[in-house]
């Protein structure tokens, strides 16, 4: 039921104003959201409806300010909404245990977004960790911080948080520590942009070298790729030391590991390419 978090933002605003619709469906008994109901979480829950459409409640709290509703007031038609699914919120409130061991308070997971909040060398900004600690204090069981690097080589983009000998050790115990208050996991997502690294801060490098309108980079050596799995076994390990609960491994949206599925990219004909 309960399909995502999303950071209430200007972007993710008008992102989401189409899905919800919002002021067609906020006086049936479904629509839980109503001009005048505001929540303050910071969290904006997206919530799946019983007839599979989807709110972002958040978004929607936002919007009714936007239309001149009173931000303090609690939403009641919430509450209700949660009362009538007490089944479906109970289940979402309980605990999940991951194959790998790790524990999760709840099912309420917020998705790895590239924040581009780190400092520019990699570390942490006080922004970052108070993004971090606000998701914590709304009572996510685990936030996962998108396209963290292990090799500061290929960043998806500036801002990208790096973990690597040179991390500023201070700065991460704060953001760990922040960010998991209320039992709250923090996870981060590795991530190596390979073919479309941000080219002014890198030199693109993925499984195949590619010089076509709008891409061009270098092709990865057999010892390049061979490197891979000892970079991301050492960034997880310098995850756990620095106090994460887990680290997800980012293998979709067109970056390195995605590459390699790809036969826009890999055009190799080693045992890296070729038919999967
Ligand atoms: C601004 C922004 C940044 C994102 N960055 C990442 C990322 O770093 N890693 C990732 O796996 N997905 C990233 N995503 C994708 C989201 O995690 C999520 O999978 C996607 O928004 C689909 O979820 P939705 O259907 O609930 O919106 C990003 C999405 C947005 C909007």
């Amino acid at each position: 039921m309960l399909i995502g978090l999303a950071i209430a933002e200007a972007d993710r605003l008008s992102y989401s104003r189409e899905r919800i619709r919002f002021g067609e469906r906020n006086s049936g008994n479904r629509g839980f959201v109503q001009p005048g109901d505001v929540d303050l979480n910071p969290l904006a829950l997206c919530c799946e409806a019983p007839s599979n459409d989807r709110i972002t409640f958040a978004a929607a709290s936002q919007l009714a300010s936007a239309h001149g509703a009173d931000p303090r007031r609690r939403s009641e038609s919430m509450e209700s909404y949660m009362a009538a699914h007490s089944d479906s919120f109970h289940v979402l409130q309980g605990p999940l245990e991951l194959p790998c061991g790790a524990i999760l308070k709840n099912r309420l997971a917020k998705a790895p977004m590239s924040d581009s909040l780190a400092n520019g060398a990699g570390d942490p900004t006080e922004a970052q960790i108070r993004l971090y600690e606000r998701w914590a204090v709304g009572g996510v069981a685990v936030s996962f911080i998108g396209e963290v690097q292990g090799d500061p080589r290929f960043p998806e983009r500036p801002g990208n948080l790096v973990l690597g000998a040179r991390t500023d050790q201070k700065m991460i115990g704060s953001l760990v520590s922040r960010a998991t208050i209320a039992g709250a996991h923090l996870w981060p997502q590795l991530g190596h942009a390979g073919a479309l690294s941000h080219l002014p801060i890198s030199q693109p490098k993925g499984p195949s070298a590619l010089d076509i309108e709008g891409l061009q980079c270098a092709g990865m050596s057999i010892d390049d790729i061979r490197e891979l799995p000892a970079m991301y076994a050492r960034t997880a390990l310098l995850a756990k030391t620095a106090g994460f609960g887990g680290v997800l491994i980012h293998a979709g949206h067109g970056f390195l590991l995605s590459q390699f599925l790809s036969p826009l990219f890999n055009r190799r004909n080693d045992g890296y390419g070729g038919s999967i």
